[in-house]
């Protein structure tokens, strides 16, 4: 197959039922696969990195739930109790996986959903959007190639959850005029971080 073709591809597979799960790939280059391969380094699973601190302790554990109800893989960062935390303690947790591609996507649940952004936003490579509805969700998906969805314990109850998290998982990248763009954010990241550590 044409190599520019291939690397175009953007395969989208069927989780189970009906959550479509993306799988974004291609051959790169060198016939190594380009940019970050969904599910397949883990058997084809998608795996979400998941966590909150005291206000959204409850919207977590039916997260949690009902993403392994989808048959996702979900890895609980904690707490574990209602006990107060800081939020950007778990949010670096969260977003350091997905940094290092060891999840697919992050969720973390705060009270607005607003500090667990903010501090996610500070780990290079992050998009981490508070969506407490569904056009917003699609939206950072779709146009921002957003990885860390963020939500508010106290602004949203479970079927909204439900919309959310099933609107963000069914939506691709749009790519596009917007990956021109994205990547303009992530060079934003490499330059200041470049010039603090020099
Ligand atoms: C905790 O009271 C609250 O400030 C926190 O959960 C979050 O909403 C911050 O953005």
């Amino acid at each position: 197959m044409n190599q520019s073709l291939n690397a175009s591809i953007e395969v989208v597979i069927y989780a189970i039922g009906s959550c479509p799960v993306e799988l974004k790939g291609g051959l790169g280059k060198h016939g190594r696969p380009s940019g970050r391969v969904r599910g397949l380094q883990r058997g084809g699973k998608m795996k979400i990195a998941l966590a909150a601190d005291h206000a959204g302790f409850a919207l977590k554990e039916k997260i949690r739930e009902y993403l392994k109800s989808k048959g996702l893989e979900v890895e609980d960062h904690g707490p574990s109790t209602t006990e107060r935390v800081d939020y950007p303690d778990f949010a670096e947790k969260v977003a350091g996986e997905v940094a290092a591609t060891q999840a697919d996507y992050g969720v973390l649940v705060c009270g607005t959903g607003i500090g667990m952004m903010l501090a996610a936003n500070k780990v290079p490579g992050i998009r981490a959007v508070a969506a407490n509805d569904t056009i917003s969700a699609r939206m950072a998906r779709e146009h921002n190639n957003a990885n860390v969805l963020t939500l508010g314990g106290r602004m949203i109850d479970e079927a909204s959850m439900h919309q959310i998290v099933d609107t963000w998982l069914s939506t691709p990248f749009a790519g596009g005029r917007h990956e021109l763009r994205v990547e303009k954010i992530d060079a934003i990241d490499q330059r200041y971080h470049t010039e603090k550590r020099a």
